[in-house]
């Protein structure tokens, strides 16, 4: 039991031993619920607001608190004042560390971890690239979020499914068949991947200006992938294998990897039935040529959703429909979350209520994780106007960058390189996931590898230097730990940190929202280092050292599993 579980039972035993006979009195998990952390310290560590009490007791909420308070008295967990209508606690400080400490130190990296989870399923579809594309910063958000969403999700027990639903289906892959055919060759796409595709794309509209005729022949290539012609659809393949090629090294980089890698080619010959199904409900109803669902009669404010357009082919939307029934039949999802841009708020809202509207009760388990934009040092990036950021050359510019500050701070460091990807790689996603996923990013090297900010280097090297004191503690012998050397402030607001810990974890899962826990371990990482500063370690006196380097031990692990749950690595060394 934790301290705030231990508290709720003793609020909940003193309740009954007041109110002993009176229907209706809250139950020990009831009070864990409505427990809260008072806005300043002096009010104590934890606050039992009583009107929640009143009326079931029909009494006033600061009756109550002080009938209570006279009947906790004083006790080893924490002493209790009212003030106001609240039930103030001040708890017991060193029993307090001693049992945080036990209980982190009881679950080592697994501190925070839970089986809530257990026989669910999460469906992510997030990365999502886009064939023929390379990889630029643009997909770093939805890449990120989606693979620390679901490391979090794993951690509190669940199944995940991770799916890359690629964009790999549109007229723009007829387009580009006819610019391979005509204009390129076999050793150049070989050799220089997918910027030789792009190079060709882009030739395609230089020429298409010139004679219009030239998107009759890519439309004609594009039937011919969808008739499933043997040449068009062994070129199509082919391009999509360049692609993922092409982004292999960056996954790699981040440690990204995907269940599925179905994409919107993927459920093409799944959406007659899709239709067939809107049809037989009576959703469709024609408008100007197109097949649509209308969605105005709700005063949703949204314009119909097209599902098959004038000529006769499906969109985007429809095979996101055809997506998500493929994905409730195959992986019986509990939540579907798609992590895009919010610019795509639209689309999701469109036909998730088209699912609704088929008649679905899990169209609300549908969940678009929406984010922001990213720019870079000040300027926005758009495939558009060419500016464009490939995000393999930003984390190799970061590696070197960090290899250069690591040259600098700590030249006799012997896996430097290792220490260098790690720094350098982290800094990119501590950038990518500090701040609450809808706000946008503006990405300026200064403040990503700043060792003193709040940033990833900064929050490794609080995680290095913590093993570094425990490296110096090796070996010395066991003594139990007095905890009374824990009760000073500094040591005080890092218990009550990772007392939260498993909260947090909680927290950012069920928002979706990985700068959640970013936030908490930066925050551990600078109580530590106000802790560190006021207090010596190796001290002589073996219990105060015990003490110490056990709330250190708790501290790594924390800090380590939180990276971890962000998608970063934490190095012993820097
Ligand atoms: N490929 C799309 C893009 O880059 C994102 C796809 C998101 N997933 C989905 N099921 N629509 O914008």
């Amino acid at each position: 039991m934790d301290t705030k579980q231990s508290l709720a039972a003793l609020i909940a035993e003193t309740i009954e031993e007041c109110y002993m006979g009176i229907d209706g009195l809250p139950t020990a998990d009831e009070i864990s619920g409505f427990l809260e952390i008072p806005p300043q310290k002096e009010m104590g560590d934890y606050a039992f607001p009583c009107f929640k009490l009143s009326k079931v007791l029909r009494k006033g909420p600061p009756m109550i608190a002080s009938t209570l308070a006279g009947a906790i008295g004083a006790n080893d967990l924490a002493r209790a004042e009212q003030m106001g209508g609240y039930l103030n606690f001040f708890l017991q400080r060193d029993n307090f560390a001693q049992k945080t400490l036990e209980t982190v130190l009881a679950s080592g990296e697994a501190y925070g971890s839970g089986t809530e989870g257990e026989g669910k399923t999460i469906c992510l579809d997030y990365s999502s690239i886009n064939i023929a594309k390379r990889f630029h910063i643009g997909h770093l958000s939805t890449t990120m979020l989606g693979h620390s969403i679901a490391r979090i999700y794993r951690f509190l027990g669940y199944k995940t499914v991770g799916i890359n639903h690629l964009g790999d289906w549109g007229s723009q892959f007829g387009k580009m068949i006819y610019a391979y055919k005509t204009w390129g060759t076999r050793e150049e796409v070989e050799k220089n991947g997918v910027p030789e595709l792009t190079r060709l794309y882009v030739k395609f509209h230089e020429e298409a200006e010139k004679d219009p005729s030239l998107d009759d022949e890519g439309r004609r290539w594009f039937k011919a992938i969808e008739e499933g012609d043997e040449e068009a659809l062994s070129l199509f393949n082919w391009f999509k294998e360049l692609t993922l090629r092409d982004a292999k090294p960056v996954y790699d980089m981040l440690g990204v990897e995907f269940d599925s890698y179905n994409g919107e080619s993927f459920y093409v010959d799944k959406t007659d039935a899709v239709v067939e199904e809107l049809t037989e409900k009576n959703l469709l109803t024609l408008s100007e040529g197109a097949k649509v669902v209308d969605l105005d009669e709700e005063n949703s404010g949204m314009p119909p959703c097209i599902i098959i357009k004038k000529d006769g082919t499906t969109i985007y939307a429809t095979r996101d429909i055809a997506a998500a029934l493929y994905r409730k039949k195959t992986y019986d999802f509990d939540k579907c979350l798609y992590v895009v841009a919010y610019q795509q708020d639209l689309h999701f809202r469109q036909w998730f209520k088209v699912i609704e509207k088929m008649g679905y009760e899990w169209s609300r388990d549908l969940v678009h994780v929406a984010f922001g934009m990213i720019s870079y040092e000040g300027q926005s990036l758009s495939t558009r106007k060419g500016h464009v950021l490939y995000l393999e050359d930003v984390l190799n510019m970061a590696i070197e960058k960090a290899r250069a500050i690591i040259e600098e701070k700590s030249s006799n460091l012997e896996n430097k390189d290792e220490v260098a990807r790690q720094v350098g790689i982290g800094a990119v996603v501590y950038a990518d996931l500090q701040n609450g996923r809808i706000k946008d990013i503006d990405f300026h090297w200064d403040r990503v590898l700043s060792f003193d900010g709040e940033s990833g280097p900064y929050v490794q090297y609080t995680h290095a230097r913590c093993c570094s004191a425990l490296r110096k503690a090796e070996g010395l012998e066991a003594v139990e730990p007095d905890y009374s050397a824990l009760s000073d402030d500094y040591a005080q607001e890092l218990l009550r940190q990772l007392s939260r810990f498993p909260e947090t974890v909680r927290e950012a899962a069920s928002r979706y929202e990985p700068s959640i826990i970013t936030r908490a371990v930066t925050e551990l990482c600078k109580a530590y280092n106000k802790f560190y500063y006021e207090n010596r370690i190796m001290v002589d006196e073996a219990p105060v050292r015990e003490a110490r380097v056990r709330l250190t031990r708790a501290v790594k692990n924390t800090i380590k599993t939180g990276l971890y749950l962000i998608g970063m690595e934490a190095p012993e060394r820097m």
